[in-house]
Order: C-alpha cells, then structure tokens, then sequence
C-alpha cells in the first residue's frame, strides 16, 4: 500500500524509517518532510493542514493509508474528511482529537470515567473571581493551563499565589489568544513523568513501549521548555505492576470510555503520566506520538508498524501482536545555538556519513541547492541508539555526537541520568 505521511520533525523521520521497513509498503510519501526523510521516501511541498491539496493528492497518487504526525491536522478533523472514503486515517476522529485539543474536554472526561488525574476547575473571564477563590483552596505551586492548543506553551507552573492570579488575569485577557479564554487550574502533582503510547481501533489496543522525554533546555532538567531533548526507553519504574495499574485504571477507561461516548477512535493515544509515589496519574492527553519519544520508541517495536496501524484504522487489530525490541534505546537531540530562543538556520551539517552506532533521524534539516544538509530549525537532529542498558545506549549516542558537527550545536550531556540515579537506589 502507499501512504502518505504528514509533518516534518524528528518524530515523522522515526514514523518513515519504521514505516520503510514494511514488506507490506508501496511508495512512502511525506509532506512535508525534511532533509533526511528522503532516504525513506518522497518528499511532498504540502502543508499537512491543506485538507484540499491532500484530498487531490491522495486521490490522484492512489494513497491508501494517512499517518498523521502532530496534532493540528488531527484537531482540525482530517479523520472527518476521509471517513466516508477508502482511505485509512490513522487517528482520532475530531471529537476524539479534542482529547488534546481541550485540556477542559479531557479533564471532564477523565472525571466522568474515573481516570485518575489531579484535582482542577476550569474559569473564563466571566468567573475569574471563582478562579481566585479555587487558587486559595490550593497549596504552591499553582498550574494554569490554557484549554486549546499554544504550540506546547500552554502551561505555567507558578511558584506564588501573587503570580498565579496575575497570570490567571493575563491568560484569560489573551496571552494565548482564543487557546486561554478558558483556564484549567489544577492541583500540581509530584513524581517522576513517562509517557505510555496506545494504539488502539477503537476497542482493542496494544501498548508500545515506554519512554520518559527530556524537556528543559538545561543539564538537570532547567531553563526554557523545549520541543523536548531527548528520551529514554524503557523506563524502569514502569515495571509490570506500575504497568498494570496504567492498564486498568487508565488505558481500559479511556477506550471503553470513547467507546460508550461513540467517540471514533483509531490511532495513537500519548497518555503523559506522572508516577505520584507508585501510583499512575494522567497529567495530560495527546492525540498522537510523541517528540522526542518517537526517536527511540520505533527502534523498540519489532512488529511491523504498518500492519499494525492498518488494523487499527480498519478497526480489527484483532490478536495482532505488537512485539517489543528488549534492548534499551535513546535519543540525544542536538539543536542549535541558542534555541529555544532566537538562533540562525543554514548551518552546514557535517559527519552524518561517519556515524555507525546510531541512527540519525533528521528534525529541522533541509538541502541546499548543492543537496547539502544544512540547519533549518531549533532541534535539528535526533541520534538514537541501542544499548543494553541505558548508560550503554547513550555511549553510542555520544559518541556520534562527537562525529557531527554544525555551528553553534549543543546537546544535554545529562539524558538519562535521573533514571540511572534511581536504578542504583
Ligand atoms: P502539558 O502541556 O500538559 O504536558 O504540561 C507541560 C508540563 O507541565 C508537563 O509535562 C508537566 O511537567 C507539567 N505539569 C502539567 N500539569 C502538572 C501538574 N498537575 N502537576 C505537576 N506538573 C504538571
Ligand atoms: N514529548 C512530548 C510531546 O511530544 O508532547
């Protein structure tokens, strides 16, 4: 079968590479892709949210399959657009999309399927009084979080309640535009965080593996939230009995509980979980896999993907097996110079030929018009590598770090460590 792919980022050059592997694949495309994704297949100048263009594309190459990559063509209902045609969408419909398009949707759907998940109320401009009121209720830190999509900015941790108020007032006159005209204030919760990825047809589901992302810019998890810094999995705390607790008082809620609400569902759900003293609890849903997770979460399936997510969005997973790699695998992401702040792009990227212990899956990287590989956005290249423990697998990583060079490149030298720390406990 051919299948297009939609986005651009480390994620989707993951998504290809696995993807490529399939017997069961004919052409791969990838709109828009990147510099690397065309060792995977074919590059399309497409915005993944033209639901026009792609309509025509698919219809005129004989598509069979969308793999959708982030979230926006999700939310903005590309399922819809193709329910009633031959062509598979691997993903929720928009109802379900809101599932992270809605931080309010999916708090009040946690609450009506007991799904574990910290106390909140959410406040418009209209009873931002009742929104004071809630934040005395609570102790410090405060969490504000805009309820639509803010590009991954939506959500301030403040450390007073001076602060929180200010920032309740701010969100909700605009700060993120329409996304905080409605403000979910939580309870802030405290633990280690990992992030589970479901693929499910609607009523079966098979678990991928386990990973736990790296988001601040800084070693030992500081400064500015980034698009992420790498990721780790397995994650070791995630053993068995943590698992099945995620499995029964999380995963079977949540798609017996889109089931009961006649929510179309048939892709991947990103459950991003909190380990509050052994017991699982959901800090936030997405609607997709996750980035820089992907990176190292593909190296550890071995079944084929495409089968996979064929009978997930035909809704007959049936007893299709979903077979996990048992090496650990991560993933450094190198960025540059002085992302996530202002940085500059064009950068000449050299020594992608020399690695062998890794494979490089390329974020924000174009060609030139000599086809060279050169920088073009703040995380550029993701080295995901194997291992037989996660010190072993982040030596490989390391080390072809050490073979690609760009101007102004920086990478956190401290992946993993967190986790190291707690299996020598
Ligand atoms: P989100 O955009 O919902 O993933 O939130 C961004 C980050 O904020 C999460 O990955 C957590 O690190 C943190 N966060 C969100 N909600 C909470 C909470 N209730 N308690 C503690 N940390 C939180
Ligand atoms: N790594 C977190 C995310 O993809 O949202």
């Amino acid at each position: 079968m051919d299948i297009l792919l939609l986005g651009s980022g480390g994620r989707e050059s993951a998504l290809a590479w696995k993807i490529s592997q399939s017997p069961l694949l004919g052409k791969l495309y990838i709109a828009p892709g990147n510099g690397g994704t065309t060792q995977y297949g074919t590059n399309v100048d497409m915005s993944p949210t033209d639901f026009d263009a792609i309509d025509k594309f698919v219809t005129d190459n004989g598509i069979k399959m969308i793999v959708v990559g982030n979230e926006d063509p999700l939310v903005k209902g590309i399922y819809d657009r193709f329910a009633d045609s031959d062509i598979l969408v691997v993903g929720p419909s928009r109802t379900g999309a809101a599932l992270e398009g809605s931080k309010d949707f999916a708090k009040q759907f946690m609450v009506r399927h007991n799904i574990p998940t910290a106390r909140y109320r959410s406040f418009t401009a209209d009873n931002i009084e009742e929104g004071y009121r809630f934040l005395e209720e609570l102790k410090p830190p405060y969490v504000l979080k805009a309820d639509g999509l803010a590009a991954g900015k939506g959500v301030l941790i403040l450390p007073t309640i001076e602060e929180a108020r200010e920032s309740l007032k701010e969100m909700l006159s605009g700060m993120f535009g329409a996304s905080s005209a409605t403000v979910v204030i939580e309870e802030f919760l405290s633990g280690i965080e990992c992030s589970v990825f479901v693929l499910t047809d609607g009523n079966d589901y098979r678990v991928l593996p386990v990973a736990k992302d790296y988001k601040r810019i800084g070693e030992g998890d500081t400064g500015l939230n980034t698009g992420g810094m790498g990721a780790v999995s397995p994650v070791p705390f995630a053993d068995d009995s943590f698992m099945e607790k995620v499995r029964t008082r999380i995963i079977e809620p949540t798609v017996k509980g889109l089931a009961s609400e006649g929510i179309t569902y048939r892709g991947f759900i990103f459950l991003g979980l909190i380990n509050v003293e052994g017991e699982p609890m959901v800090i936030e849903y997405n609607v997709r896999m996750g980035d820089p997770e992907t990176e190292a979460v593909m190296l550890r399936i071995d079944s084929d993907l495409v089968e996979l997510m064929q009978a997930a969005a035909r809704g007959n997973l049936g007893d299709l097996e979903l077979r996990q790699d048992p090496r650990t695998a991560v993933t450094v992401m190198m960025v540059s110079g002085g992302y996530p702040g202002s940085y500059e792009k064009g950068k000449l990227i050299s020594g992608l030929d020399k690695v062998t212990q890794s494979t490089v899956f390329h974020a924000g990287t174009k060609r030139d018009t000599e086809g060279n590989v050169v920088t073009s956005g703040g995380r550029v290249l993701s080295v995901s590598s194997y291992g037989d423990s996660i010190a072993d697998a982040l030596a490989n990583s390391y080390a072809s770090i050490a073979l690609i060079d760009f101007d102004g490149r920086y990478f956190r030298r401290d992946i993993g460590r967190d986790l190291m720390a707690l299996q020598q406990k």
